[in-house]
């Protein structure tokens, strides 16, 4: 069977090699499943068409500008438009994966006032609970070449402060590790925590962010006694990988946040 790096080099992606173990790891699991997967930015078609052999039972779509003729299969649409046109993503989830996609991907723009209106809007909206979304790129925010990038100015630490890099798409992954974060944004360890993070887990690797959505009831607070209760495994939770990192023994952080996509998209959501 072909792996994603053979099937890469045969459809001609434009991902550097870096990445593919990354995606590998993360969906050999869910390989053969009837996934749903939207990948903005789709350049000559090179990543949509291995999707679409690495992924033998999903639906796909395809997000560009400017994007190209391509011979596909019915189970592949490439629309045209702006990553940032919400109501074109809309459109887009309402024709390929009415209850949700499984799987996005952000290999667009690169800008991140777009990468952050397209990440909320599908998070919030169109990505199941158990789903995720990766966000490739990121490093450009270090670019001083590049249009919102910026070189790293290394400022001095001082008493609390730690300052960093806050620039482009690397401000905006920083962001979102803000929204990881939520239970702790509280008085202290005795005070109450915060709501529930709209994430279960996010993986950081140099250039590509990957966030995984937490199960909607998940995203009100819950108290920690509860949250042990809270387990569920979907589609993407079906490797032995994942499987052997729930239960009892893990922590209230796991516990609390790990996602099932059985749970309706709709649920009541927290505003961020
Ligand atoms: C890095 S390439 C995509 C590569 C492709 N995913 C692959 O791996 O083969 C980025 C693509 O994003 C498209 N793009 C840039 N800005 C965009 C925007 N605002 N909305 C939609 N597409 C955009 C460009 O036209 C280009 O084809």
């Amino acid at each position: 069977m072909e792996t994603l790096q053979q099937i890469a080099a045969r459809t001609g992606a434009y991902k550097p090699d870096a990445y593919l173990p990354i995606y590998q790891r993360l969906f050999e699991p869910v390989r053969f499943m009837p996934l749903t997967l939207l990948e903005l930015g789709v350049l000559q078609g090179g990543s949509v068409k291995m999707w679409e052999a690495y992924f033998p039972y999903a639906r796909i779509a395809g997000l560009d500008l400017d994007p190209p003729e391509l011979p596909l299969s019915d189970r592949v649409r490439v629309f045209a438009g702006d990553q940032g046109d919400t109501r074109l993503l809309a459109h887009i989830a309402a024709e390929v994966a009415p209850d949700g996609f499984d799987i996005v991907i952000d290999d667009c723009a690169h800008i991140a006032k777009l990468a952050k209106a397209s990440f909320w809007h599908l998070f919030d909206n169109h990505l199941k609970a158990g789903g995720v979304y990766c966000i490739e790129d990121w490093g450009t925010g270090y670019w001083p070449t590049w249009p919102d990038g910026g070189r790293l100015v290394v400022q001095p630490d001082s008493g609390r402060r730690m300052p960093s890099h806050d620039v482009g798409m690397v401000g905006f992954v920083k962001q979102l590790i803000d929204e990881l974060s939520a239970p702790e944004i509280r008085e202290g360890v005795d005070a109450p925590e915060g709501r529930a993070s709209k994430f279960s887990e996010m993986q950081l690797y140099d250039s590509v962010c990957v966030v995984k959505k937490a199960a909607a009831e998940l995203t009100r607070p819950v108290s920690k006694a509860a949250s042990h209760s809270a387990e569920r495994s979907g589609p993407l939770c079906a490797s032995r990988r994942c499987a052997s990192s729930h239960g009892p023994g893990n922590d209230v952080r796991r516990a609390r946040s790990s996602a099932g996509s059985a749970i309706p998209v709709s649920g009541q959501r927290p505003s961020h």
